[in-house]
């Protein structure tokens, strides 16, 4: 379950940044206003909205049942344990990058999700994301927010998106490489182009 959710977020993480990626034609938010519409307002889309949610929860509270598992495997601790000799940080933080990501992305629907949503139930009408964007990060604590939530979410797919085919049973020493290589590229790609947005925002570089 925590493999299966975590690709269908990879997968939700690959239209988010594509769509927002909109932004960069510079064309006042013409090209992106068009698909954040089509995306707020199609049924389809709308109803995986429900499916998304239910990921999050999952992949959340299934991280929580198998922390508690693994603790009760092990009550007494080892008398000498040295994690460097064979694991990464990073590997051993999925729970605090994870919880870290969890806070951004509060934050995060408070910025868009939630007013977007309440605005279409009460009137009809959808926000304007493009300046609401522009507005939210004007402010240099917020990008510094955004910037280090998408750090976070940098680590946790450096981890992630491996050990996702691993748990999966995708564990092949001819293809292991490959899987490790694009999950590095797609970590650093996804991770750079969305800490870009509210960056160049900022800077007032996209108009
Ligand atoms: C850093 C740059 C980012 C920007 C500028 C951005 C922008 C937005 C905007 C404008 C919306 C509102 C969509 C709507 O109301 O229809 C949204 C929704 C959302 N964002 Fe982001 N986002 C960013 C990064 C992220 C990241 C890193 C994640 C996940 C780790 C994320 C997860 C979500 C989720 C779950 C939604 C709700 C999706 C839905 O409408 O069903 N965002 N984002």
């Amino acid at each position: 379950m925590m493999a299966l959710t975590g690709l269908f977020l990879i997968t939700f993480l690959i239209v988010h940044a594509g769509i927002n990626a909109m932004i960069f034609f510079n064309d006042g938010g013409e090209t992106f206003a068009h698909w954040a519409h089509f995306m707020g307002t199609n049924l389809i889309i709308r109803t995986m909205e429900l499916v998304l949610v239910a990921g999050f929860v999952v992949h959340i509270v299934d991280a929580l049942l198998i922390t508690k598992h693994n603790k009760a495997a092990r009550p007494v601790q080892y008398a000498y344990s040295n994690p460097n000799a064979n694991s990464t940080w990073y590997s051993r933080s999925m729970g605090l990058l994870g919880t870290i990501i969890l806070l951004f992305l509060i934050i995060h629907a408070a910025h868009f999700w939630i007013p977007n949503r309440y605005n279409q139930f009460t009137t009809g009408e959808e926000l304007n994301l493009f300046t609401r964007m522009q507005d939210t990060f004007s402010h240099w604590y917020v990008v510094v927010i955004y910037v280090a939530g998408c750090f976070s979410l940098f680590w946790h797919l450096m981890q992630g998106f491996k050990t996702a085919f691993q748990t999966l049973g995708i564990n092949h020493p001819k293809y292991n490489p490959l899987i490790k290589n694009v999950g590095i590229a797609f970590s650093v790609i996804i991770s750079v182009l969305f800490a870009s947005m509210p960056i160049s925002m900022f800077f007032n570089l996209v108009h």
